[in-house]
């Protein structure tokens, strides 16, 4: 009995350590006989029964139903942008990667002060591109100067989990941070194929951890009295999301940037943060998934791996308090998230999924790509142009793209070249 303790208190304490570990409980659904039999909300009827058959009903009474329940029911509802936010460009660096890139660092204050809430934006361009340069916008899970080695890039000062492989200890980034993420961000071959890469650490928005939405930007909208958000109001992928659209506010004053072509892009949480961002923002020209899973790309009707209960007791504060009704109780979800895609409609979306990653459901992400397409058509854009999930390293698809990498759980550079052919195709024509 004794000799069990040590071993016991060691588990405990790897579960606390390993966020995902202890999110993904060994009585998870990972049996397709056992999803159960469910009916989707169809995004074509509108909530008192009216058929949508034209473009026009779509854009003025359905898409806006659909946008309110996500609103009200899953994401909350975020503020639109901050009267005094102000930009300050902190540093430009014009002979940035040995002299391929131009590199800029962006201080978005919220409130417009340099001690308030702000964001900090670390883009790079390809130097001998024609301006205004397209652009790749990712939130990043551990700062800024996780993306690439290069030193000049400012050192993240922000919370953030602790993590002895990525140099960050007491909750803070030391010098060993600089690049650990680079395989998700290949820097290089994104510039050399004619895009500028944008980037924003996520807890510069708001740090990913529960504290009843003191800390980040929830508490700039509370009314006077107010000290956390109302059941229908933002939760934290929902200030993420909103982070991301001020770097498009931030894009449209900058020349080198074309405002009108961004691409958005995330994994996992952070790709559940940009699907959300393109649905609610369309500025947003193209949308990418990667491995986004529950809450993302999923369709929680499935509950196959995360379900919503689960998502919502390990992660209570990346939604509405009101989707917390859901757990358990998914058929009464007015929305499904095939519908969340379809708000992105006719704008290109990229939905990705990983073979071995079944905690995110990749049938589940394949299927929501699918239920999107009848909106996509009734747009006149083209969809997913199968009907059938694809087998690994098969990417498909027209204006919505799905592919399923073989391996786990990460951006790899596999994906990276579907997504640069995906942004290619729709932005260049090429
Ligand atoms: C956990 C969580 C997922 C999330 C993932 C991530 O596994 O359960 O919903 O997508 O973390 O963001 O890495």
């Amino acid at each position: 009995m004794c000799r069990a303790l040590p071993s016991l208190a060691f588990l405990l304490l790897s579960l606390w350590a390993a966020p995902s570990a202890f999110a993904q409980p060994k009585d998870a659904n990972y049996d397709e006989a056992k999803v159960p039999v469910y009916k989707l909300p169809d995004p074509l009827i509108c909530n008192d029964g009216q058929q949508v058959d034209t473009p026009q009903l779509w854009s003025q009474k359905r898409r806006p139903e659909i946008l309110e329940l996500f609103q009200r029911e899953v994401y909350g509802r975020s503020p639109g942008r901050p009267t005094s936010m102000t930009f300050e460009v902190t540093s430009t660096d014009e002979n940035a990667l040995d002299g391929t890139a131009v590199r800029k660092e962006v201080s978005v204050q919220f409130a417009g002060k340099k001690d308030g809430p702000k964001m900090d934006l670390l883009i790079y361009l390809p130097k001998a591109a024609e301006r205004p340069v397209p652009v790749f916008l990712g939130l990043n899970f551990y700062g800024n100067h996780t993306i690439h080695a290069d030193p000049g890039i400012t050192l993240s000062e922000q919370w953030m989990r602790s993590n002895e492989d990525y140099g960050i200890v007491n909750n803070r980034a030391t010098e060993k941070s600089r690049g650990v993420a680079s395989s998700r961000w290949p820097v290089e071959t994104i510039l050399a194929a004619g895009y500028a890469v944008a980037t924003i650490y996520c807890g510069d928005i708001d740090p990913d951890f529960h504290d009843g939405f003191q800390n980040g930007v929830h508490p700039l909208s509370y009314r006077a009295g107010q000290e956390k958000p109302d059941p229908d109001q933002w939760g934290t992928i929902g200030a993420w999301a909103w982070g991301l659209s001020r770097a498009v506010d931030y894009f449209e004053t900058d020349k080198d940037l074309d405002a009108k072509h961004v691409a958005v892009l995330g994994h996992s949480r952070l790709g559940k943060t940009a699907l959300w961002a393109g649905a609610s923002d369309p500025r947003f020209a193209l949308v990418i998934s990667n491995n986004s899973g529950c809450g993302g790309a999923a369709l929680s009707r499935r509950r196959f791996g995360e379900t919503v209960a689960r998502i919502n007791s390990s992660f209570p504060h990346w939604f509405c308090e009101n989707f917390k009704r859901y757990g358990d109780n998914e058929d009464e979800l007015p929305v499904d998230q095939h519908q969340l895609i379809a708000l992105i409609a006719p704008r290109p979306v990229y939905v990705a999924s990983a073979s071995e990653d079944r905690w995110a459901d990749p049938r589940g992400e394949f299927l929501s790509a699918l239920h999107a397409e009848p909106v996509y058509r009734l747009l006149g854009a083209g969809g997913l142009g199968t009907a059938e999930m694809p087998p690994v390293n098969t990417p498909v698809g027209d204006t919505i793209g799905y592919h399923l990498r073989e391996g786990g759980h990460a951006v790899t550079e596999y994906d990276w070249q579907q997504y640069l052919k995906f942004a290619d195709k729709h932005f260049f024509g090429r």
